[in-house]
């Protein structure tokens, strides 16, 4: 067997196409190593979201040519992939500035790293595939190997709204949804190997349409599918929240009331100038019909501080928002100039310190908010999917409705299980409770 080991960095998208190029690799001999040391290939599948993402795969670069320095003294060779966004960005660059890379793959090309692989035993020098043939990889995937207890499975990728802070549209490239045959025949195979929880995946998910159908009927069909319990999606777009969708939440049983939506500012003049499409009140009222047809819904977000031109006006709409939404948790990040995007030419950036201190606040904001929202659970009984078992010997972890961990003191044979939980206590990043019946007992 030859040691495959592979780094993941960025979206759930890009854990999904590392399990995919693991699968894709196993029938050539290659086997998952958890280290790089010693490996006949390693593939590092990268982000390019922000700056220190993509400069993270330089740094790494530089300790694998040191492994594979080594590899080659000890008479074997390391075949060394970048990956993922990075790769798509920057193709031959990363070669440029990293000699020892072998194989540089984007998102869209990487079902042909097999002929890669074989391409580069035969002559000396790198690989390069960055093309984007639609939906093609797909088509040359295998069955998913294994599964966990929730699975990813991408229905949708790329992205044609241009968010002026944003290169996921250059990375990933248009906007593509796979046939709903093939996603309900994945979504079979997850089944079969031990899911119990289908988490759909899409730069855009909710944008998601093929053959006439949108991601709300795509989710009552994987609804029929005894086996699965639980449907999420993520990511999805304000702009894309359909009727037919919302109303689904109300109607599918088996989709979860936790819903990532994420907005990025409240202020109406930032938004513009990031190209959403959308004004702040808009975003209120939609997520007011999405709560009257699921009242219990949990919402979380991304949001940017420091965009070119945020005053603290803005940023106080951007307060404001968060205060009025209440959300369950939420990611923040500082804006982070990216090479070809609108937005790194605007005039009127912000200073660092402006966006550090302006984080800072935000994220205490969100924070007090997300343990308001874990203590509402303290005292209630919920249903709770349990996934793995926990570092703390005798427990195990599972996943609330609206995707809370929960440590909970039993055996590991209710893993792939629903039990309910009652909730006794937060700790910092989790719930702490007792099985129903052991309360009882
Ligand atoms: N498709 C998703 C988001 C993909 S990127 C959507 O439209 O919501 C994930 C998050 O990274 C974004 O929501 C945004 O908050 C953040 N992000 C993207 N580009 C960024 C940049 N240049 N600087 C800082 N954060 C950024
Ligand atoms: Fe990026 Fe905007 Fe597309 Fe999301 S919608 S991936 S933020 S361009
Ligand atoms: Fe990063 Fe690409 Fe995902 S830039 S966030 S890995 S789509």
């Amino acid at each position: 067997m030859k040691k495959l080991y592979v780094k993941t960095y960025g979206c759930q998208m890009n854990a999904y196409d590392s399990a995919k190029m693991a699968d894709l690799l196993a029938p050539l001999g290659y086997a998952a190593a958890d280290k790089p040391d010693g490996a006949d290939m390693v593939i590092l599948n990268t982000c390019h979201i922000r700056e220190k993402a993509a400069e993270k795969v330089y740094s790494e670069l530089g300790r694998l040519k040191t492994l594979k320095a080594q590899k080659a003294r000890d008479g074997g060779r390391m075949l060394l992939a970048v990956a993922g966004c990075v790769a798509q960005a920057e193709g031959e660059e990363i070669v440029a500035r990293a000699p020892a890379v072998d194989m540089v793959v984007g998102p869209q090309s990487y079902h042909r790293l097999p002929e890669m692989i074989a391409r580069t035993a035969r002559q000396s020098g790198h690989a390069l595939e960055t093309d984007f043939p639609a939906l093609e990889k797909f088509d040359s995937l295998m069955p998913p190997a294994s599964s966990g207890v929730s699975a990813f499975l991408t229905v949708q990728e790329g992205c044609d709204k241009f968010c002026t802070f944003c290169v996921v549209p250059y990375t990933r490239g248009s906007e593509q949804s796979r046939p709903p045959q093939d996603i309900l025949c994945e979504a079979q195979q997850l089944a079969d190997k031990g899911a119990r929880e289908i988490v759909l995946l899409g730069q855009n998910v909710n944008a998601y349409h093929a053959e006439g159908w949108g991601l709300a009927k795509l989710c009552d069909a994987i609804a029929k599918i005894d086996a699965i319990a639980r449907i999420r999606y993520t990511t999805s777009h304000p702009r894309d929240m359909t009727d037919e969708l919302i109303a689904a939440h109300g109607s599918n049983p088996k989709l979860m009331p936790y819903l990532h939506l994420p907005v990025q500012s409240g202020s109406d003049a930032v938004l513009e100038a990031m190209n959403r499409q959308h004004r702040a009140d808009d975003y209120r009222r939609l997520i007011e019909r999405i709560r009257q047809a699921r009242p219990d819904m949990a919402l979380t977000s991304d949001f940017i501080v420091g965009f070119p031109g945020e005053s603290d006006a803005d940023f106080e709409a951007t307060l404001q928002l968060v205060r009025d939404i209440g959300y369950a948790t939420a990611f923040s990040f500082k804006y982070s100039k990216r090479p070809g995007t609108p937005a790194s030419t605007m005039r009127k950036q912000v200073s660092e310190d402006v966006k550090t201190a302006r984080l800072d606040v935000l994220q205490k904001l969100l924070l007090k908010q997300q343990y308001e929202f874990d203590d509402s659970q303290i005292g209630k009984t919920v249903p709770v999917l349990f996934e793995k078992r926990a570092r703390d010997a005798g427990q195990i972890m599972g996943r609330t409705p609206y995707l809370q961990p929960v440590h909970v003191q039993a055996d590991a044979s209710r893993i792939g299980r629903i039990a309910d939980v009652k909730i006794a206590r937060r700790t910092a990043n989790s719930l702490h409770g007792a099985l129903r019946e052991d309360v009882l007992a």
